[in-house]
């Protein structure tokens, strides 16, 4: 029924209308192919970009990441904690400049002045000193650290000057005589002269050095010294005993209020490695797995304050009515010997203990009579000899770790020379 009409449409319709049907038809075949390709493409196209936006972003991510990393550790560091400051008003609150304040003393008085609430400007020319050890106070308000050097004048407003700078261990100030004597000299004239033009009181940090190989003992602040003036070492026995003089000058011409501490061996935390004194050398020794070197039989005695019990010292007496010099040092004597051995079982160290030829002319004793700092300013050494050698221990082990990876390891010197032979320091 159905095929005659059909029949009859196939044979009205002529082979080209045919032909052009099928033609239509297969164009409209090869269009939805092409439309589905196309489709198929953009979708493939889309999922490849977004495969490759999503690589980029983990690469982005990768290299961002530390970055991040950075920018919180300097958020960190801006809001860096400081060790805790008291609040001092106005009137308690004074302006302190220490010059030498880089250097392993006047690093820990800074700290003590800065926790005592006062403002505090470090003056240093980082000849022995170093930035590291005031770091903690960067950026602090109360806190300031001009690099400069005290052979030049320098005008500043302030209260108080504890001036420390100068080198202090033998070798630092054999290395430039001339230097240690303009430090001395020079420098301590031109502090004198800031503390006269300002009103500041003036505290000098004097050395026991000042009794030189003294004949007398233990050494009283009346005892007038046995210096050689052209030895080795006049450059800082004489640089501070013409300080000395500087400053009573000033005192009784332009009636500047001075301090004098003579310092005795001091030794704790950011002491010099490399100084050649007998505790630098023993811990570092002791630490390398080296011998502990001892000149002579280990009989000479030695005396040692932990740098906390100065610092206190050296505030106490700023801040007395005493103007004549005071003996600042532990009294408690103890044989080279006995150091060797308790630095050794601190460390806990395997070296042996090695005897080296006596230094004939190695000061038997060196002790410092402290009756005037206890009378005059109610001062004494309280920190225990073993308590101040661990907290010196730990730091010298910190420091050789963080040196140990590219840096220079110092090795500790020979005690120093005097007249050809070593001695203990
Ligand atoms: N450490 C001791 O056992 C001892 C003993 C007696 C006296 N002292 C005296 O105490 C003071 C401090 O000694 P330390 O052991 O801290 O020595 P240190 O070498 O660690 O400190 C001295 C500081 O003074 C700085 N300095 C040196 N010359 C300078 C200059 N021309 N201008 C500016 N800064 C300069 C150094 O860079 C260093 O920071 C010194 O005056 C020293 O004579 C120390």
């Amino acid at each position: 029924m159905l095929s005659q009409p059909l029949l009859r449409l196939v044979s009205a319709v002529s082979r080209r209308r045919m032909k052009l049907l099928l033609g239509i038809a297969l164009l409209a075949y090869v269009a939805s192919v092409w439309g589905n390709l196309i489709n198929m493409s953009v979708l493939l196209n889309r999922s490849i970009q977004e495969n490759r936006e999503l690589r980029i972003e983990s690469r982005i991510e990768e290299i961002i990441e530390p970055l991040r990393e950075k920018i919180r550790d300097l958020e960190k560091s801006f809001t860096q904690k400081y060790p805790p400051v008291k609040f001092l008003s106005e009137k308690d609150r004074k302006r302190i400049l220490v010059t030498g304040g880089a250097g392993f003393v006047g690093s820990h008085l800074t700290d003590k002045l800065m926790m005592d609430g006062h403002e505090v400007t470090v003056v240093d020319n980082f000849f022995t000193g170093r930035k590291r050890n005031v770091e903690h106070w960067i950026g602090h308000e109360n806190f300031e650290l001009i690099n400069h050097d005290v052979v030049e004048p320098l005008y500043i407003e302030v209260d108080q000057i504890y001036h420390l700078a100068s080198p202090a261990s033998p070798p630092n100030y054999m290395y430039n005589p001339i230097k240690t004597l303009k430090t001395n000299t020079i420098g301590t004239l031109n502090m004198l002269g800031l503390a006269k033009r300002v009103g500041a009181r003036l505290l000098l940090a004097s050395t026991s050095e000042v009794y030189g190989d003294p004949e007398v003992h233990p050494q009283t602040e009346d005892y007038w010294g046995h210096v050689n003036p052209i030895g080795p070492r006049a450059c800082y026995d004489e640089g501070k005993r013409v300080a000395e003089t500087m400053c009573y000058a000033y005192m009784k011409q332009e009636g500047v209020e001075v301090r004098v501490a003579r310092i005795f061996n001091t030794f704790g935390p950011r002491m010099h490695m490399n100084d050649g004194r007998v505790v630098s050398n023993f811990i570092l020794q002791a630490l390398q797995g080296e011998p502990l070197t001892v000149y002579g039989s280990g009989s000479q005695t030695r005396a040692f304050q932990y740098v906390s019990d100065l610092v206190n010292g050296l505030v106490a007496l700023m801040n007395s009515n005493v103007s004549s010099p005071v003996n600042l040092g532990n009294p408690e004597e103890h044989t080279i010997l006995e150091f060797a051995q308790l630095i050794k079982n601190l460390v806990g160290s395997g070296s042996e203990i090695q005897f080296l030829s006596e230094a004939q002319d190695d000061p038997q004793k060196r002790k410092p009579d402290i009756k005037k700092a206890k009378l005059m300013l109610g001062w004494e050494p309280v920190v225990p000899l073993e308590e101040g050698l661990n907290k010196a221990i730990h730091y010298f082990r910190k420091e050789l770790e963080y040196q140990a990876n590219n840096q220079y390891i110092p090795k500790p010197k020979p005690a120093r020379i005097k007249k050809g032979r070593t001695r203990h320091n």
